[in-house]
């Protein structure tokens, strides 16, 4: 069972993922992930190194719009036959010409709809809400707006940091995001 991972910097999802699903039995299944990014000084390809994966680099700079760009990863992840793309920091709005060929989920770090975007967890954190959360959702064309796989939430706990809030949506995030896989693909 290959997993495609599509990330952009830091990759700490990408190494959760990779604990928990490289080279991993689920009865008859073997599970195997393969990363895949946007920038080729990504964190990230460094974290997958020290398990032994290489990861394609598909820069999008060498690209004249998003759709050329879409086409390229379109035509890299049909060539692996992934039966998943997961989106974990994946910084690039998809286009028509990804979402309608490639079954794919996102993570995103809010409770959804709430606080779309690039800066959720800020927007969480500065929120009169007591609770912040992860989202784990099917990728379509509106940002961040596919319909919801699963969701789990934080409290607030009164006088905390951004970056303490921000240090526990991740630890919910290496949580949530594998037993969605599983639940996806039946492991
Ligand atoms: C995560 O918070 C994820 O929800 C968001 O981007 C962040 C990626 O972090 N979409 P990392 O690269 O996995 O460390």
């Amino acid at each position: 069972v290959k997993i495609v991972v599509l990330f952009s910097g830091n990759g700490s999802n990408l190494e959760n993922l990779i604990k928990h699903f490289h080279c991993k039995r689920f009865g008859d299944k073997e599970t195997q992930i393969i990363p895949i990014t946007n920038r080729p000084n990504a964190k990230g390809i460094e974290r997958a190194k020290k398990y032994g994966i290489n990861t394609t680099i598909i820069d999008h700079k060498e690209f004249e719009s998003r759709e050329s760009f879409d086409a390229e990863l379109v035509k890299v992840i049909k060539s692996i036959e992934p039966s998943l793309v997961v989106a974990a920091g994946f910084m690039r709005i998809l286009t028509p010409v990804f979402t309608e060929q490639i079954r794919a989920i996102n993570l995103h770090p809010s409770l959804l709809p709430l606080f779309k975007g690039a800066n959720a967890i800020e927007e969480s954190f500065n929120s009169q809400m007591r609770v912040g959360g992860v989202t784990v959702h099917w990728i379509t064309p509106e940002l961040d707006g596919g319909e919801i796989v699963e969701q789990g939430c934080v409290k607030k706990i009164r006088g905390e940091t951004l970056e303490e809030f921000r240090q526990r949506i991740h630890d919910l995030e290496y949580t949530i995001l594998p037993a969605s896989i599983k639940y996806i693909l039946n492991l």
